[in-house]
């Protein structure tokens, strides 16, 4: 019941990952059976591009009342689906099951290739936010991830940021292949019930954007309201917001007390460069050049 071919997919592949929750019951035939609605909010994303910032933001978004100021402690990153992994909002059900009661309009997020989405994706037109951002900083982004959940690298351990990049290059990391999952949703930006934001765009002229994202769900703010969300989704104020920092993936070191990972790590543009060399990222430039004429 899938849309497309997975044929592209290796074994490090979303299908993988998705094992990972649940071995006996194949997670995309679960997944295959979630009915889209068309006021349905489903962000859309490869890890690290950008996604919980996103979804912070449609949270204020749509509990933004006329021309009231913002509620900041009605959102909560707890509203959200993963529809293919077991999230808070689940509640003990399957994710398909969770959705399947939420109210509507339903919050939802995946980091599946557009193949892997129901087909109600097509017929029933739900509203897409697909976010992507500079692939250097999310292999960073994501090699960081990778160093504090061994469990995620077991296969392939990395010893820094460039060997990582090697892996991800080689399409031996969860997800991969990068550029089939980016450009199966990209190639539906146009699409009346896509919007696409860059986390470059959103980090440079935060208003806009979000005043963009607003009118595309059909929920206008007023400059003063873009301005609080803006202002309450920046990196430092939602690093402090215990509904929106996903403060449950922060790991501390037994011993020292001392934080080897936050969620909310550094939110830099073009950060790559402090973990990989000039010339490293002119390797990973040439490859994203060359994996662009094979799209
Ligand atoms: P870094 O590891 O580079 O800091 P995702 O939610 O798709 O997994 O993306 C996670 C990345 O988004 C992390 O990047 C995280 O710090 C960053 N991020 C989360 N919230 C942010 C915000 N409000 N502003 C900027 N970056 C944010």
């Amino acid at each position: 019941q899938l849309t497309g071919k997975t044929d592209k997919l290796v074994p490090y592949g979303p299908a993988n990952v998705m094992l990972l929750e649940d071995f006996n019951i194949p997670v995309m035939q679960k997944v295959a059976a979630l009915e889209f609605a068309k006021n349905d909010i489903v962000v859309c994303s490869y890890p690290k591009s950008g996604t919980t910032w996103t979804q912070a933001i449609i949270s204020m978004i749509m509990h933004a009342k006329d021309t009231e100021p913002i509620d900041v402690s009605q959102s909560k990153l707890d509203e959200w689906l993963y529809i293919e992994m077991n999230a808070p909002a689940c509640k003990g059900k399957r994710p398909v099951e969770a959705a399947r009661d939420a109210a509507p309009p339903r919050l939802l997020r995946t980091h599946l290739s557009w193949e892997l989405l129901p087909q109600s994706v097509t017929t029933n037109s739900p509203r897409i936010v697909f976010v992507h951002r500079n692939l250097k900083d999310v292999i960073v982004s994501m090699y960081h991830m990778y160093c504090t959940f061994p469990n995620l690298a077991s296969a392939h351990p990395a010893n820094s940021a460039a060997e990582f990049a090697e892996l991800f290059m080689q399409d031996k990391v969860h997800h991969a292949p990068y550029f089939h999952t980016f450009k199966s949703v990209w190639e539906h930006r146009n699409d009346p019930n896509v919007h696409h934001l860059s986390y470059e765009s959103l980090r440079e002229d935060p208003r806009s954007e979000i005043k963009r994202l607003a009118d595309f769900l059909d929920k206008p703010l007023t400059s003063q309201q873009a301005e609080q969300i803006a202002h309450h989704t920046d990196f430092d104020n939602m690093r402090q917001n215990e509904n929106l920092n996903s403060s449950a993936m922060t790991v501390t070191d037994k011993t020292t007390g001392e934080t080897k990972f936050e969620f909310m790590r550094k939110g830099e543009v073009r950060g790559w460069r402090k973990h990989l060399s000039e010339e490293y990222g002119q390797k990973i430039d040439d490859w994203i050049q060359q994996e662009a004429r094979n799209y």
